[in-house]
């Protein structure tokens, strides 16, 4: 198993070039479900989890190419299969979407449940109550969803999600786009990445709109076909570049970021002394001076994002006074605080508040990843750190970070990769 060693005490200084939003690409793929046409993705981010989910639409009977220049060709001229095992979809909880299309697209799904993670239980009651209200019968047994469509296909509905939830709002539009009549759903996720899925729906011959605010309508055709479709930009990725930059101190550049999709960070990042200069399709981020400490609290879109809340604490370790730090979204999504503890930070956490103590001199310090977004705060907090980093358990970080050692090396930081045994 990888590492990452980080030798803290560099400024940074460059450009990082944002990939394609991982969140939005694993839907997308999906998508290709829903059409024997091919759908051609550009700016795909190469990812551990773009791969396990190529696996899975393999298994289904998906033609799933990598082409040059981070293109993905996908083509499901005929599904072979409609079972999607344990196996394939446990690895990661974005393989649950297929459940939606292969029901639309074909009557029927046998798909197994995501199961928890690692940071928190993360039901799929409001996936499988819009199959329901979308018409089909849903039946549990054995680990696995058995979903049937009613005669002549999933029919529209009016479905309110009691909470907001982007991976319901997602798997609600994937499936509606091939029902019969007019969908409506009220009280959605506004993600950026709702549009993006909504956009490239459209551009394969559905009828959606409204994506990106609270209430999405969707117009129900019999067939969607092929298209050529660009991942819009990781904002999750631009975030966490921002803060290392923010931690690190120096000035970098990044590029290819649409700065509308992270407003609720450039506000808190300017309180926090940092300089945000929004750019056209980029931003600068630059911090010479004391960082501030400010409070913090996670929403929905346009809030501050749940997957930033571990960059944040790892930022407002450094910084002067005491930061409130309150997740909203998943129950037990903490875990990093005890491994920035490690490096020397002062945290406590009270059920679903943190409160940070800074300024803190970090030290560098063995320190395990625990989910995606956490490894990338013990990243960011080894890039500040004085001395050797060695970050264990860097699978999480691969799921979700393209090349990120070569991102920041580009910038001056000191991190590279080793296998365990601890050879370069
Ligand atoms: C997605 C993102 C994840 C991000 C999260 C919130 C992907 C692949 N993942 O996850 O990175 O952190 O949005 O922005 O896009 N819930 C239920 N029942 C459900 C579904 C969700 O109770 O059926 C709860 C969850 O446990 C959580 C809250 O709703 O407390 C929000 O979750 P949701 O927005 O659905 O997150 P995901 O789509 O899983």
């Amino acid at each position: 198993m990888d590492t990452i060693i980080i030798r803290g005490g560099q400024r940074l200084s460059g450009e990082i070039r944002i990939s394609g939003a991982k969140n939005s690409a694993l839907k997308l793929m999906a998508a290709a479900l829903l059409t024997d046409q091919p759908l051609k993705l550009s700016r795909m981010p190469r990812l551990a989890d773009t791969r396990f989910l190529g696996h899975l639409l393999t298994w289904l009977g998906v033609k799933v190419e990598e082409r040059a220049d981070a293109r993905l060709f996908l083509q499901a001229a005929r599904i072979k299969d409609t079972f999607a095992p344990y196996d394939l979809v446990r690895k990661m909880r974005a393989s649950f979407n297929v459940l939606g299309p292969l029901l639309a697209r074909e009557g029927h799904a046998r798909v197994s449940l995501p199961g928890g993670c690692a940071i928190g239980s993360r039901p799929v009651n409001l996936h499988l109550s819009a199959m329901e209200a979308l018409g089909a019968a849903i039946e549990l047994s054995e680990g696995y969803v058995n979903a049937r469509a009613p005669q002549g296909g999933l029919r529209g509905a009016r479905i309110v999600f009691p909470m907001v939830s982007v991976g319901a709002t997602e798997h609600a539009m994937l499936a509606a786009s091939l029902a019969r009549g007019e969908t409506v759903l009220e009280n959605c996720a506004r993600e950026p990445e709702m549009t993006d899925i909504a956009e490239c729906l459209n551009a394969m011959g559905a009828r959606v709109e409204g994506a990106g605010t609270a209430t999405i309508r969707i117009q129900g055709v019999d067939t969607l076909h092929g298209a050529e479709w660009t991942v819009t930009p990781d904002r999750i990725e631009t975030g966490a570049y921002a803060m290392a930059a923010a931690a690190a101190g120096g000035e970098v550049r990044l590029k290819n970021v649409i700065t509308d999709h992270n407003s609720a960070l450039w506000d808190l990042l300017r309180k926090a002394g940092v300089e945000i200069t929004l750019e056209p399709g980029g931003v600068l981020v630059r911090r010479t001076g004391v960082l501030q400490a400010v409070d913090m609290q996670t929403a929905p879109f346009p809030g501050f994002p749940s997957d930033l809340q571990a960059q944040f604490m790892a930022l407002m370790s450094l910084a002067d006074g005491v930061s409130v730090i309150r997740e909203t979204i998943f129950e037990n999504r903490f875990m990093h605080a005890p491994e920035l503890s490690r490096l020397g930070a002062r945290i406590d956490v009270r059920g679903n508040e943190a409160v940070v103590r800074g300024p803190c001199a970090l030290k560098g310090a063995q320190v395990m990843a625990t989910d995606l977004r956490a490894s990338v705060s013990l990243v960011i907090a080894g890039l500040a750190a004085e001395g050797e980093t060695v970050v264990s358990r860097v699978y999480h970080l691969d799921r979700g970070f393209e090349r990120l050692e070569d991102k920041l090396s580009a910038c001056g930081a000191d991190v590279r990769r080793a296998s365990e045994t601890g050879e370069g």
